[in-house]
């Protein structure tokens, strides 16, 4: 019988960590950039990002050996994208994961460092990996460069910077959640996919679940900024409130923003049959971001 999504979830949460562990521990590297790095890492991110990588590569093969370092790079990616999106030029937030961000807890100086030591070395750890051909190595960097850089994630959060204080359309909305949110899902979903050796078909379909995906999770996400709890969320409420941001609850209202992430979750589920994985934890997933509370 297939284990419940929340046991899968912590079952990886731990190899992630020990992934993370591992790869650390013995760098020889200053030791204040080590412990800024240490910091965001441990501080209880809920690994969803590495989950749905190995998630989509088990929706077509088991051994989960080969993805492991792929999915705690994605991670290391996520977790700079984060400290940076706390620092104050940006969002400028004081808690993240239940603790004091980055900036907080060191010094701007340091959080911006960590952020990049994270991305640069998150490359580097791919091309590390024994268990990848020379050819999925660069297929899966140019991929990750892709999805987080000035067309993915980086493209994502200037549209968002832009979009404060000014009224923007649903299309507008979708494009910006797609972007800073969708693409580092469409990367976990792709690459796992893409090494698990769906077919180009398959592939096509998954690129549309994560479309859709990334934005229920942003959706949620912003609904969790008006209606959440800061204790278990470990993140401020009413940030983009106070940052003018434009989010679907202010575009839609709460009800609004609940009825459209609906209809993004029938769009999903759809993609993922088609994709032929609507038995794997892909699909227990679409249901946990639409509607986690934290
Ligand atoms: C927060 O992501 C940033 C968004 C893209 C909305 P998560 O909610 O996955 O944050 P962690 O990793 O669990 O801290
Ligand atoms: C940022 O979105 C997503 C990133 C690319 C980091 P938010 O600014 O809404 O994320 P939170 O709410 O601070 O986690
Ligand atoms: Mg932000
Ligand atoms: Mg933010
Ligand atoms: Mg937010």
């Amino acid at each position: 019988m297939k284990p419940n999504l929340l046991d899968y979830i912590n079952q990886y949460k731990e190899v992630i960590q020990k992934e993370f562990n591992h790869c650390l521990e013995n760098m020889d590297i200053p030791q204040q950039l080590k412990s800024s790095m240490l910091y965001s890492l441990e501080a209880g991110g809920k690994r969803l990002r590495p989950v749905l990588l190995i998630a989509s590569y088990q929706a077509y093969q088991n051994e989960v050996s080969k993805v492991i370092s792929t999915a705690a790079a994605l991670e290391m990616v996520h977790t700079y994208s984060l400290i940076h999106d706390d620092l104050p030029a940006m969002d400028d937030d004081d808690y993240r994961r239940g603790k004091l961000t980055n900036h907080k807890a060191f010094n701007e100086a340091t959080a911006i460092l960590a952020g990049d030591a994270l991305l640069t070395y998150s490359f580097e750890l791919i091309t590390n990996d024994p268990s990848l051909s020379d050819r999925e190595k660069v297929t899966i960097i140019k991929m990750l460069a892709s999805c987080s850089g000035p067309s993915g994630m980086v493209g994502g959060q200037i549209l968002d910077m832009e979009a404060e204080n000014q009224p923007v359309s649903l299309d507008a909305m979708e494009r910006i959640h797609a972007l800073k949110t969708g693409e580092l899902l469409k990367f976990a979903i792709y690459t796992g996919a893409y090494l698990g050796k769906a077919t180009e078909e398959q592939l096509a379909h998954l690129k549309t679940f994560a479309y859709y995906l990334g934005l229920i999770f942003q959706v949620q996400d912003d609904i969790l900024d008006v209606t959440g709890e800061q204790e278990k969320l470990g993140k401020p409420v009413g940030s983009d409130e106070g940052n003018r941001k434009s989010t679907y609850p202010k575009l839609l209202g709460v009800a609004g923003a609940v009825e459209q992430k609906e209809k993004y979750a029938i769009k999903a589920k759809e993609s993922l049959m088609k994709a032929g994985a609507q038995d794997s934890y892909l699909m227990d997933l679409t249901d946990y971001f639409s509607t986690r509370d934290h």
